[in-house]
């Protein structure tokens, strides 16, 4: 934590070292909240209106009104955090929970008044040599539940799949469902195959990575070739190259999955993509 750090709870700004929550809330007791991280490069903020579509869309999937979810006034407190922790590049994490009720119990009630936490996080992403080194992953099968698509801070799944990968030496686990590929336990999965970049289509098994949103457009705009499709537990080891997507590192080449080697070090096509994707971000922001 940066010193004397300023985050935003429930409209007040003060030094997180002085934040506290109560232990009734919904978002401590059953993980009952949504959240969104909204990269900041160069003190501006990336794809700031998908990320809070996305959180809106979160929140009405769980019952909450998004209405109080203003765009202008989340960029409003995301760009006073930025001015007060003089924020160059950083990351965002926005927490919405249902709220503090007056006793633990599974059913809600509607006088709870959602809790709302901004604040900044700082992660540090990979350089470019790592990039160029590629990264390990694990398979494993995707136990979490069927509404992936939510970005849910109900997290116990995920948290036990990446430290599982971590423990095994990995960067990220690219989860299996029913014989396909869903996602990654904290990315979205793309392959390459014969000059072709694929990734899963969306559905309720994955979040729609606003990452993977901003590759598309890339992909689009430079011409490559795309394809929306199933990709199976065979496809993902014969592919050419494989990346995952994540809003703290846009493009992670992934050189080896489980004992199967995909390629010596990040695959050309990839690396075109880190580079455009680089060149949009510095030349936009
Ligand atoms: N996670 N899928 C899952 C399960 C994720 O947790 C994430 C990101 C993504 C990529 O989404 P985006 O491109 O919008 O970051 C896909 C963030 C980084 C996190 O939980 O911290």
């Amino acid at each position: 934590m940066l010193k004397n750090e300023v985050a935003y709870l429930n409209g007040k700004y003060s030094p997180k070292s002085e934040l506290s929550l109560s232990i009734l809330d919904r978002g401590f007791l059953f993980g009952d909240g949504v959240y969104e991280l909204v990269p900041i490069y160069n003190k501006k903020i990336f794809y700031v209106d998908e990320h809070l579509n996305r959180l809106r869309n979160s929140l009405e999937q769980i019952n909450i009104s998004s209405d109080f979810v203003e765009n202008d006034f989340f960029k409003d407190v995301i760009n006073k955090l930025i001015l007060k922790n003089n924020y160059l590049n950083h990351y965002i994490y926005i927490h919405i929970s249902r709220g503090v009720d007056n006793k633990r119990n599974h059913i809600y009630t509607s006088e709870c008044k959602p809790t709302v936490l901004v604040m900044g996080e700082n992660y540090k992403p990979f350089d470019i040599n790592l990039i160029r080194e590629g990264k390990k992953a694990i398979i494993e099968d995707d136990y979490r539940w069927l509404k992936s698509n939510i970005k849910s801070t109900s997290l116990l799944a995920n948290v036990l799949i990446k430290n599982k990968a971590y423990s095994n030496d990995a960067y990220e686990a690219l989860l299996i469902r029913d014989g396909f590929l869903t996602e990654g336990s904290a990315s979205n999965v793309f392959i390459i195959k014969d000059g072709i970049i694929k990734t899963p289509k969306l559905s309720n098994k994955l979040l729609p990575g606003i990452t993977r949103k901003f590759l598309t457009d890339l992909i689009c705009s430079n011409n490559l070739k795309y394809n929306e499709c199933d990709i199976s537990h065979d496809d993902l080891l014969m592919s050419d190259e494989i990346f995952c997507s994540s809003s703290t590192n846009p493009v992670v080449p992934i050189i080896q999955v489980d004992n199967h080697t995909i390629s010596k070090q990040a695959g050309p096509l990839t690396m075109k993509l880190y580079n455009i994707a680089q060149s949009y971000i510095k030349s936009t922001f």
